[in-house]
């Protein structure tokens, strides 16, 4: 089975409305021709009005880098699901290891959030990824395992039909030290290997995407792993010159 390919850029908290008008236009432009891949931008939230002004009508898509699993109430500083769909998004980042480690997610809190966007119509972006302490110590399935099961336990595989992950070494993010296409591919045949064993037909249509320090001369290399399905890009999704080719190398022949 051929899984199209998908290329997530996230912003993080980088951009103005300027910056953003220069990087989106050059994105559209460079990416005209993208047919048999997906592109999507997940943008700081006061920014996805502009995303969607810009994106709409183009072959990108765009999204937001969380939000609250409660549909609304006394939460000050919150983003609820239906905000999101409100502008226009169609995927949510969910669980990032910044939000892990910054913001104290925890796995149920990161369960919570996956299922709401489910429920609002978003699709969520599930990350994954040990440290490099966890990695030395050989506990790098033990971590993403039990990471992905925090959402087949509750949920069942099923959920993952109208999910995408993304297994993102914590090591790799923000490092200038990606992982090699095999160690990638390693826990991507992992994650994939253990979805199987509750339901196959899951296990081979899901998408896994590989984030950590992806450029624009590494990426073809690792999309060229048989379990990586496309990647989650940091650093390089700010500038329409480095993530348009990563883009195509998700497209090989556009
Ligand atoms: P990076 O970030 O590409 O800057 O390493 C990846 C991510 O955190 O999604």
């Amino acid at each position: 089975m051929m899984r199209r390919k998908l290329v997530v850029g996230n912003w993080k908290m980088h951009g103005s409305i300027a910056s953003n008008k220069t990087l989106l236009e050059g994105v559209v432009a460079g990416l005209r021709d993208l047919h048999d891949a997906d592109a999507v931008v997940c943008v700081p939230y006061p920014y996805l009005g502009q995303a969607q002004s810009l994106l709409q009508g183009t072959n990108v898509a765009w999204g937001a880098q969380n939000m609250c699993s409660t549909k609304d109430g006394a939460l000050t500083g919150a983003v609820s699901p239906a905000m999101l769909v409100d502008y226009g998004c169609t995927h949510v980042i969910i669980g990032h290891s910044e939000r892990r480690n910054l913001f104290h997610e925890t796995d149920d809190t990161a369960a919570a959030r996956f299922s709401a966007a489910l429920e609002a119509g978003l699709i969520p972006i599930f990350c994954m990824g040990e440290s490099a302490e966890e990695r030395e110590s050989d506990w790098t399935d033990y971590i993403v395992g039990r990471q992905l099961d925090s959402i087949i336990r509750r949920f069942g595989p099923h959920v993952l039909a109208n999910a995408v992950l993304a297994y993102e070494p914590l090591w790799a993010v923000g490092s200038d030290n990606p992982a090699t296409p095999q160690q990638a591919q390693e826990v991507h045949e992992f994650i994939r290997r253990r979805i199987a064993r509750c339901d196959p037909q899951i296990a081979t249509a899901v998408r896994i995407l590989y984030g950590g320090s992806v450029t624009a001369a590494n990426a073809a290399q690792l999309f060229a792993m048989p379990d990586i399905d496309g990647g989650l890009i940091g650093r390089a999704s700010l500038s329409a010159q480095d993530f348009v080719p990563i883009c195509r190398a998700a497209n090989p022949g556009s």
